[in-house]
């Protein structure tokens, strides 16, 4: 299911239930200084960062962003995988981030920070344009069911 789609059920959903607003982007400021942080413009981490476990290669994707997925995971929780001892949070500091293609096009980028409050969302369109940031219900609803909410990816095997 391509983001578009996804999007618009997720305004028909807010409308419907009447919750306030139906993009969820709290804080695109603060998501567009996370975009920068992350070199998103120029997919900096694909040279700094590793690979997520189990996407060593574009390959596609189980959820609504973007038929086939790239996913980075920065050296803090890079360490954390390697470290291969039992935690059931990911340390503050950890950085994932995942872009969404279509075809070769990419069409979305979504990042997730682990701060001192928690995990911080942001998805953007493909040129940098911030559609949710904060803590979206849309994005943390979905990923309650992972490892401290990542998806693609469980807690290290000690
Ligand atoms: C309907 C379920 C669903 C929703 C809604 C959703 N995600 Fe995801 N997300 C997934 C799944 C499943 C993965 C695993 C990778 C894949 O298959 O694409 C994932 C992967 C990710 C990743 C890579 C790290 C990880 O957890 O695996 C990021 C970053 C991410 N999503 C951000 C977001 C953001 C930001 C939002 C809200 C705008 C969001 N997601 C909404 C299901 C969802």
């Amino acid at each position: 299911m391509g983001s578009p789609l996804f999007r618009t059920a997720a305004c028909v959903l807010a409308a419907a239930s009447l919750i306030a607003g139906c993009r969820q982007n709290d804080d695109p400021d603060g998501a567009a200084a996370l975009w920068d942080q992350v070199g998103a413009s120029t997919s900096a981490y694909r040279a700094a960062w590793r690979r997520a476990p189990g996407y060593e290669q574009r390959r596609a994707s189980d959820a609504p962003h973007g038929d086939d997925v790239d996913i980075f995971v920065n050296p803090t929780i890079a360490a954390a995988l390697d470290a291969k001892v039992a935690i059931t949070s990911w340390p503050v500091g950890s950085v994932i981030v995942k872009e969404g293609f279509d075809g070769n096009d990419r069409e979305l980028v979504a990042i997730m920070e682990k701060r001192a409050d928690g995990w911080y969302w942001a998805e953007y369109d493909g040129s940098g344009d911030p559609l949710y940031s904060g803590k979206p219900s849309i994005c943390t609803e979905c990923h309650a069911s992972g490892a401290d909410s990542v998806r693609a990816f469980g807690f290290p095997k000690p």
